[in-house]
């Protein structure tokens, strides 16, 4: 089990290495955005690794091809961002949320 921390955040989060980081925060109702449920296409859980990089899945093709046009949309690009839902670890990890989900208007 790892952990998941999140920069400016107080929670932290386990996560199991079947568990995509998506599906750890959304377990854990973290307001990470989602609207394509993690098939690499809204790109809208783009998060940045500050630290544990070296314990992520390398990207697949699918999510290489989104990063690509995401960046080319104007999103950032590096070799420090992911998409949450195509990332698992092994180990712990920092990660910065770029589109927290805005509080429900009720
Ligand atoms: S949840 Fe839509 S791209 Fe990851």
């Amino acid at each position: 089990m790892s952990v998941i921390r999140i920069v400016g955040r107080p929670e932290s989060f386990d996560v199991n290495l079947t568990t995509s980081l998506l599906n750890a925060l959304l377990r854990n109702r973290f307001p990470i955005q989602t609207l394509c449920g993690g098939r690499a296409s809204c790109g809208r859980d783009l998060i940045r690794v500050h630290a544990g990089g070296e314990f992520l899945s390398p990207r697949r093709e699918l999510e290489i091809k989104r990063l690509r046009s995401l960046a080319e949309e104007g999103e950032p690009s590096g070799a420090d961002i992911r998409l949450a839902c195509q990332t698992y670890t092994r180990g712990d990890v920092l990660i910065e949320i770029l589109h927290l989900r805005l509080p429900d208007a009720s």
